[in-house]
């Protein structure tokens, strides 16, 4: 089977989150499982400054964008793994950011993702391979259905391919004015209640529901969760007329690039076996963020909670400012690192100066200390208010690190309540979306840490688990497999 998969993130080329993990990981698991996969995503500056040697293919592609016809150059990767091709337009991505800056979007969003889905398709015909599956992932793919069928000018293509759409989260759906339209060169036909229009505007999310041959994402809570309107962001109608094509497969864990035995990026190694290692994690984390280290200082003995996100209402922001006084009348540290809505950004800050020994912030995206605070922490802090996977939770859990979570999408798919008595479970989780409820998960949290020998023993039993991407991965291949025969 040739898969192609079309993603506008792939760790360590650009990331802003998860997608980038999952960019980098399923695509390189596939390849494991013998399917003949490679991948195309935009040559952002992160690429283009980037320590990873790209080279131009000489490749050509002209990209009609509405009234206008652009050249997108084709770049390519040859490191190990799957191929790699780049989409270049420096006009469109040669920026700081991937979509917006901290106060909003970038105006031509919509305009420089029909570009790049364009020239996907136009490289797709041009290298002339056969291509089985398209993979598409999240908005800024959503409409390569549409390009599949009509073409780049809109006036048709002979389309032999079949569309993968993943959807990696619900609240970002590509929505853009009406006005807009005109840039995809698409028939008027498409701009439909049937197709693209959602109250008055154009849906890039909603055209892939209803265009692509299987929809999935990224855990089978999510999935369910997806057809109500808390979680369906307005498109739960949409997407309960296309249950039958949805299915949650779980992501997984690269543990080439998440392992504490050979994470080169921490102070130590450390193991199930071995978890010295760990302390002095911590110690090193607590000196670099300023915070009290001294190995006889008690401070440096007490709970470390880290917590490593997008600074924004999903990760449970308003539930943290809400609870954060009552948190830290325990005796605790704690460490964020983060980046997103700037009241957010402020209040970290705020936290920071009213408990200046015991509470550190960095404020940006930072990969190197995201692998620090996983080593280093003793408990995970994600009260995300929705998760449709979530993958600092399962790292955390091959660092030794204790998540606390609230129970939704992957989060409660993926973590089990520890029971310290009946010694299962690898988390805290609590259900109510409400401080009362968070807090006493946390309670259970610390007491489970005053018990050490428990703790040491929830550590080693929590790290042994196994998320790595190979079921989820065959999971993937099995929905290719229905689709093609399906045809
Ligand atoms: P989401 O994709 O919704 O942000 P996930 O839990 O799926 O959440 O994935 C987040 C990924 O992004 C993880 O690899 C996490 O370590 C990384 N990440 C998030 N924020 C930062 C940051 N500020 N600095 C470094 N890595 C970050
Ligand atoms: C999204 C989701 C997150 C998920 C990630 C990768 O960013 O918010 O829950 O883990 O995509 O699928």
């Amino acid at each position: 089977m040739n898969v192609l998969f079309v993603t506008s993130e792939i760790s360590p080329y650009a990331s802003t989150g998860g997608l980038a993990d999952v960019g980098a990981a399923l695509p390189t698991a596939l390849l494991e499982l013998g399917e003949d996969i490679w991948r195309v995503m935009p040559m952002y500056r992160k690429v283009l400054e980037g320590a990873y040697p790209v080279s131009d293919t000489g490749i050509r592609i002209q990209v009609p964008v509405g009234l206008r016809t652009l050249e997108a150059e084709v770049w390519k990767s040859d490191a190990d793994g799957p191929a790699t091709y780049f989409i270049r337009k420096d006009e469109f991505f040669d920026r700081s950011q991937l979509y917006s800056l901290p106060e909003r979007d970038y105006d031509d969003n919509f305009e420089r993702f029909v570009f790049f889905q364009k020239a996907v398709v136009g490289l797709i015909d041009h290298l002339d391979t056969p291509v089985d599956i398209v993979h598409a992932n999240d908005w800024q793919t959503a409409l390569i259905p549409y390009f599949l069928t009509f073409g780049m000018q809109g006036i048709g293509r002979e389309n032999r391919e079949h569309v993968v759409f993943t959807i990696h989260n619900m609240a970002y759906q590509g929505v853009f004015e009406d006005s807009e339209f005109p840039y995809s060169n698409l028939p008027y036909s498409c701009f439909s209640v049937e197709e693209l229009e959602f109250y008055g505007k154009l849906n890039c999310m909603k055209g892939a529901i209803n265009r692509a041959d299987q929809i999935t994402t990224v855990s089978e809570r999510y999935a369910e969760e997806i057809l109500r309107p808390e979680f369906g962001c307005g498109l739960e109608g949409v997407l309960a007329d296309a249950r039958d094509k949805l299915t949650g497969i779980v992501n997984g864990v690269d543990y080439e690039v998440w392992d504490p035995q050979q994470d080169p990026l921490i102070a130590a190694p450390f193991s199930a076996s071995r978890l010295e290692g760990k302390q002095v994690c911590k110690q090193a984390l607590l000196e670099r963020m300023g915070l009290s280290h001294s190995p006889s200082d008690p401070i440096s003995k007490r709970p470390l909670i880290g917590m490593v996100s997008r600074l924004v209402d999903q990760k449970g922001m308003d539930l943290l400012v809400e609870s954060m006084d009552r948190m830290m009348e325990e005796p605790i540290t704690v460490v964020i690192l983060g980046s997103g809505q700037e009241e957010y950004q402020r209040v970290c800050r705020n936290w920071a100066e009213q408990w200046p020994d015991r509470f550190a912030v960095y404020i940006g995206y930072n990969n190197e200390l995201a692998h620090q605070i996983e080593a280093a922490a003793d408990l995970f802090l994600m009260p995300s208010q929705f998760e449709p996977c979530g993958l600092n939770q399962l790292y955390s859990l091959r660092y030794g690190t204790v998540p606390i979570v609230h129970a939704v999408g992957g989060l409660d798919d993926t973590i089990e309540h520890i029971d310290p008595v009946l010694k299962t479970g690898n988390g805290f989780k609590f259900h109510e979306y409400t401080q009362t409820a968070l807090i006493h998960a946390f309670q259970d949290a610390l007491r489970l840490h005053q018990d050490q020998p428990a703790w040491r023993e929830t550590q080693k039993r929590i790290m042994q688990q196994d998320y790595s991407w190979h079921s989820s991965a065959r999971a993937y291949q099995q929905l290719y497999q229905r689709v093609l025969k399906a045809t």
